[in-house]
């Protein structure tokens, strides 16, 4: 299954092609950048499916290593290696892998070439499309970075089958987000889900594919629409970057779960759509990610970090919004005592 991209190809489930693109590309050396669990769980089929010859680089799982020191490791092998501009950097893992990867690659001698790999299902349906590349930084998410797109992006459904349920779970919120924001029919079958085990994985990893696509490829840089995406992220970022300083950290997805309710609290409040569409939203996602108050009740501290996020324009914090079930818009300022309302509307449960 494919769907051709301006700048560059995704491509699902389909070994052949990426052997072929591969040896089309012609690398002077073909790298491939792995986490202890994408080694263990997936570089096998990579290997056994294109037979090419790699050379393996290595760093630890998890958001705590996405950062500056973790890229040292990855440039250190990548010079010890003599990797040159015509390198191919091939990035097999989830989205930690595949935003440092990707970082790393686009600032290597100015530039090599890299394809993404995702082996999650958040990987997958989102964060390997779009071009976003980076790294945290300073206590904040993804605060040094850059977009550039890679080679291509082949995703194989099967690395789905040793994810663990909470990243399946984790990953499945990007999906509820871009039918929020794009289609009011994937968002009503999504978000009935009862067992996320049996879903039918080649189908809803291309219907997300081709929704984030669609809005990126109009809107590459995000001078506009591309911040619909930014639906449940404002809140879910100041969230997820609070605990990942306290050194607790939370999944992306469970924290973008607990901001797509209280952004849809805030699309509410903006008359945007009804109680009784705000009230579905909330239950759904609810019934599937659970309800932690805990989460949010650094209240004060939660604002602060949105008050440096990167989406701020002119000191007000601006947040992607639905203005329907199904539609999205974008810069809308809201102010922090309605945000601490919408806080206060996840915490409470009625
Ligand atoms: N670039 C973007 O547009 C974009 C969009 C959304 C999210 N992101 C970023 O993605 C990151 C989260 O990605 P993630 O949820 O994939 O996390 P992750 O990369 O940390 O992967 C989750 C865990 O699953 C393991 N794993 C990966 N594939 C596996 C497999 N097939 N079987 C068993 N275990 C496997 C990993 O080793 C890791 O422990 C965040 O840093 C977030 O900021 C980026
Ligand atoms: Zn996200």
């Amino acid at each position: 299954m494919k769907t051709e991209c301006t700048k560059y190809t995704i491509v699902i489930n389909e070994w052949d092609t990426l052997k072929k693109d591969i040896l089309r590309i012609n690398p002077s050396a073909t790298f491939v950048l792995v986490d202890e669990n994408t080694e263990k769980y997936c570089l096998h089929h990579f290997l056994d499916h294109t037979d090419i010859p790699v050379k393996i680089i290595r760093i630890p799982s998890g958001e705590i290593h996405k950062n500056i020191r973790t890229c040292e490791l990855v440039w250190d092998s990548l010079i010890r290696e003599n990797a040159d501009r015509h390198s191919l950097l091939i990035n097999l893992g989830g989205g930690v892998i595949g935003d440092l990867g990707g970082f790393c690659a686009a600032t290597y001698m100015r530039g090599i070439r890299f394809i993404q790999m995702p082996t999650t299902l958040l990987s997958q349906v989102d964060a390997s499309v779009g071009g976003k590349l980076g790294i945290d930084y300073g206590g904040y998410k993804n605060m040094i970075g850059l977009i550039k797109n890679p080679e291509g992006v082949y995703i194989f459904t099967d690395f789905l089958k040793t994810l663990p349920y909470e990243h399946l779970r984790s990953g499945f919120a990007e999906s509820l987000k871009h039918g929020l924001i794009a289609d009011r029919k994937t968002w009503e079958e999504l978000s009935a889900q009862k067992d996320l085990t049996q879903l039918d994985f080649e189908r809803l990893v291309y219907n997300s594919v081709n929704i984030k696509k669609s809005v990126t490829e109009s809107d590459p840089f995000e001078k506009g629409w591309r911040k619909i995406l930014n639906f449940g992220h404002t809140i879910g970022h100041a969230v997820e970057s609070y605990w990942l300083e306290k050194n607790e950290p939370i999944l992306h997805g469970d924290a973008i779960a607990i901001g797509m309710i209280s952004e849809a609290y805030l699309s509410y409040r903006m008359g945007k759509i009804s109680e009784e569409e705000l009230f579905d939203i909330r239950n759904a996602i609810l019934r599937l990610y659970g309800h932690h108050p805990r989460m949010v009740k650094p209240r004060n501290e939660i604002l602060r970090k949105m008050q440096h996020d990167k989406k701020n324009h002119n000191g007000s914090i601006q947040f992607a919004l639905l203005d329907s079930l199904g539609h999205a818009y974008y810069d809308a300022p809201v102010d922090d005592m309605a945000i601490a309302e919408s806080l206060f509307f996840y915490e409470e449960k009625m």
